[in-house]
C-alpha cells in the first residue's frame, strides 16, 4: 500500500506465462554492442536492416528518451515482423512493461474499441515506485515454538535475534510461526522480516556458523551479522504497470481479475483518481514512469475510430512507444471507404517511421528451419532440410515449419529416429498448402457454397447474355 491507492507487486511475476510457441527460439534481436546486427544470434537470422533499426529504437526507450513515437514494421507475410517484436521484448528486460495484441482482439472484447485501446496503453506503461519499509534484520539466534498438547490451541512461540549491538526477544503469532517453519528458518540464519506485511526472507547464514559448512553443502551463502538496530527502514524498488494499478483498485474487479485475465471496463474515476495518485508521486520524487512498448500486430484490421484513438493518445505525456506490424499493401481503411497505403490512415502513417522487412534469401531460410528443428527437438537430415528450405522459398516459411512438427510424427510412427526424406515429402502431401489449396478450390468451385471466385471467363458471359 501508498497512499490510498493499493500496489501489489507480486502479481506481476504471475501475469508473464510462456510457451513454446511460433517465436519460441527469439531470445532477443541478436544486436552487438555498436547496435549492428549480427548475421545469426540470439534465433534471429538475416532481415539485419530491419533489426538495427528496431534496436536503435530499443535503445532510445532504455534511456527513456523517446515516449509517444511510433513506428510500423511493414513486408510480406513470413518475413519475421512479429518475431522481431518479440526480440525487442525479450531484449528490454523485465523492468521496462511490453504489452502486445492483435489488432482483432480489439473487436472480440466485451468491451468498447476505445476502452480496449486504453487498457493495452495502460498496460505498456509502467510506474517505477520507491516505497520505504519497515523491517526487522538481524541474526536468529533461537526459535521456541510452544506445542500445545491439545490441536486446537493456538501455537505461540518466542524468536530472539540479535544484530552485533543488540539481543531482542519478539512474541510469535500461529501466522508468523507457520511462515518461519515453511522458510526452515534456524539459529544462525540471517533473515530480515517486512514488518508491514509479514514476508520473511533469508539473507544467508551467519559467518559465524561457517563451521557448519559441510553440513550445509556448498549452495550455502555465508553472510555478516548484521550491525546496529534490529529495526531499520528500507526503501524498496519495483515496478508495476498503470493497468495493474487500475484493476487492484476498481472496486467491482479487484486483483483476482488480474488472474483470469476477464477486467471488464475499468470506470474513468478510477483511473483519474490514479493518474492524479501517481503524478502525486512523481512530484513527491516516489515514483517514475517508464514508458514501455505496445506491439500491435495485423494493424490494418484496426478502424477509423481506433486510428484516431491512437493517433490522440499518442500525444499523451505517458504514452508508451507504439510498434505496429502489417503485410497490407494500399487497402482500405477499416470503416471507410477510403484506400491508404498499409490500411493506415495518412495521419497517423505521418507519426509511424516506417521499417521495411525483406523476403528471405535460401540460405537465411536454411538457417531458419535448422533453428526450428533444433528448438522443436526434432532430427532432420541435411537432405531432408534441403528439401524443407526449398518448400520454404515455394510455398512460405511458416508452411515449411509447420511441416517440421507434422515430419517428426510421421518419422515417429515408422519409429525411425530422424525425418528423412520421405517424411517430409509424406507431410507436404497430407498438408496442402495455400498455393496447391487455391488451385484444388479454383478446380472444385461449384461444390462449395457462397462462391464468389469469377472464373471460368469463357461461359459466364455467355450464360448471362442469355438469360438477359
Ligand atoms: N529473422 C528471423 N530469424 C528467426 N526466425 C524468424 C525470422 N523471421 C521469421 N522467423 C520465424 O518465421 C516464422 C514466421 O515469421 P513471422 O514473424 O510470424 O512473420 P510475419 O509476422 O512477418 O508474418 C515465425 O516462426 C518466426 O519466428
Ligand atoms: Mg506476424
Amino acid at each position: 500500500m501508498v497512499g490510498d491507492v493499493k500496489l501489489n507487486a507480486e502479481i506481476k511475476d504471475l501475469t508473464r506465462i510462456e510457451r513454446i510457441g511460433a517465436h519460441s527460439h527469439i531470445r532477443g534481436l541478436g544486436l552487438d554492442d555498436a547496435l549492428e546486427a549480427r548475421a545469426v544470434s540470439q534465433g534471429m537470422v538475416g532481415q539485419t536492416a530491419a533489426r538495427r533499426a528496431a534496436g536503435i529504437i530499443l535503445a532510445m526507450i532504455k534511456e527513456g528518451k523517446i515516449a509517444g513515437r511510433a513506428m510500423l514494421l511493414a513486408g510480406q507475410p513470413g518475413t519475421g515482423k512479429t518475431a522481431i517484436a518479440m526480440g525487442m521484448a525479450k531484449a528490454l528486460g523485465d523492468e521496462t512493461p511490453f504489452a502486445m495484441m492483435a489488432a482483432s482482439e480489439i473487436f472480440s472484447l466485451e468491451m468498447s474499441k476505445t476502452e480496449a485501446l486504453t487498457q493495452a496503453f495502460r498496460k505498456a506503461i509502467g510506474v517505477r515506485i520507491k516505497e520505504e519499509t519497515e523491517i526487522l534484520e538481524g541474526e536468529v539466534v533461537e526459535i521456541e515454538i510452544d506445542r500445545p498438547a491439545t490441536g486446537n490451541v493456538a501455537k505461540t512461540g518466542k524468536l530472539t535475534m540479535k544484530t552485533t549491538e543488540m539481543e531482542t526477544i519478539y512474541d510469535l503469532g500461529t501466522k508468523m510461526i507457520d511462515s518461519l517453519t515453511k522458510e526452515k528458518v534456524q539459529a544462525g540464519d540471517v533473515i530480515s522480516i517486512d514488518k508491514a506485511s509479514g514476508k520473511i526472507s533469508k539473507l544467508g547464514r551467519s559467518f559465524a556458523r561457517s563451521r557448519d559448512y559441510d553440513a550445509m553443502g556448498p549452495a550455502t551463502r555465508f553472510v555478516q551479522c548484521p550491525e546496529g538496530e534490529l529495526q531499520k527502514r528500507k526503501e524498496m524498488v519495483h515496478v508495476v504497470t498503470l493497468h495493474e494499478i487500475d484493476v487492484i483498485n476498481s472496486r467491482t474487479q479487484g486483483f483476482l481479475a488480474l488472474f483470469a485475465g476477464d477486467t471488464g471496463e475499468i470506470r474513468q474515476e478510477v483511473r483519474e483518481q490514479i493518474d492524479s495518485k501517481v503524478s502525486e508521486w512523481r512530484e513527491e520524487g516516489k515514483a517514475d514512469i517508464v514508458p514501455g512498448v505496445l506491439f500491435i500486430d495485423e494493424v490494418h484490421m484496426l478502424d477509423i475510430e481506433c486510428f484516431s484513438f491512437l493517433n490522440r493518445a499518442l500525444e499523451n505525456e505517458m504514452a508508451p512507444v507504439l510498434v505496429v506490424a502489417t503485410n497490407r499493401g494500399i487497402t482500405k481503411i477499416r470503416g471507410t471507404n477510403y484506400q491508404s497505403p498499409h490500411g493506415i490512415p495518412i495521419d497517423v502513417l505521418d507519426r509511424l517511421l516506417i521499417i521495411a522487412t525483406e523476403p528471405y534469401s535460401e540460405t537465411e531460410l536454411r538457417t531458419i528451419l535448422d533453428i526450428r528443428c533444433e528448438e522443436e527437438d526434432v532430427e532432420v537430415t541435411d537432405d531432408a532440410k534441403a528439401l524443407l528450405t526449398k518448400i520454404a522459398q515455394e510455398t512460405s516459411l511458416r508452411y515449411a515449419i509447420h511441416l517440421i512438427t507434422a515430419s517428426a510424427l510421421i518419422c515417429q510412427k515408422r519409429k525411425a529416429a530422424e525425418v528423412e526424406i520421405e517424411d517430409v515429402s509424406r507431410a507436404y502431401t497430407l498438408f496442402v498448402d495455400v498455393k496447391r489449396s487455391m488451385q484444388f478450390l479454383i478446380e472444385y468451385q461449384e461444390q462449395y457454397m457462397f462462391n464468389e471466385v469469377p472464373d471460368l471467363p469463357q461461359e459466364q458471359p455467355e450464360s448471362e447474355q442469355m438469360q438477359a
